[in-house]
């Protein structure tokens, strides 16, 4: 399936009573599945999800860790940016050279890598003295 369709398919279901900003993403792995996921939120604010959180936890849960593609879709005037967090969550499973694309409903779409959405991304790397 199209990325962007699966992406605005999953969109009108999000949940999201307190910020009415839906959120749908879908995920492109090396097979060539497609996951899709969106922003459930909850009551006790900071106990929501994002989209981006839900189609790595579809991906994960269907026993896939290897990201091609990402695509993130809302309603906005603007192409929504994944959060800070996301960014992360999603360079866990993808490298610098993956491509994320943010499109709103009118078509309007930008395109960069994680490498550019995330300069200096936190790594295992790091660790090595620990
Ligand atoms: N949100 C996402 O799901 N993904 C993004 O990339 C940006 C923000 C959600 C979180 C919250 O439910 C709502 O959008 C408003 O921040």
């Amino acid at each position: 399936m199209d990325l962007r369709t699966a992406a605005i398919e999953v969109q009108v279901r999000a949940y999201a009573p307190y910020s009415g900003f839906k959120v749908g993403a879908a995920i492109r792995t090396a097979s060539g599945a497609v996951y899709q996921g969106c922003n459930v939120e909850n009551v006790a604010y900071p106990e929501g999800t994002c989209a981006e959180a839900g189609a790595i936890a579809a991906m994960v849960a269907a026993g896939e860790t290897k990201i091609a593609k990402v695509y993130v879709v809302a309603d906005s005037p603007v192409p929504v940016t994944p959060c800070g967090g996301c960014r992360q969550k999603i360079a866990e499973f993808a490298g610098r050279d993956v491509t994320v694309t943010m499109g709103n409903l009118d078509g309007v779409e930008t395109s960069l890598t994680l490498g550019d959405l995330l300069p200096g991304a936190f790594d295992a790397a790091q660790m090595d003295r620990a």
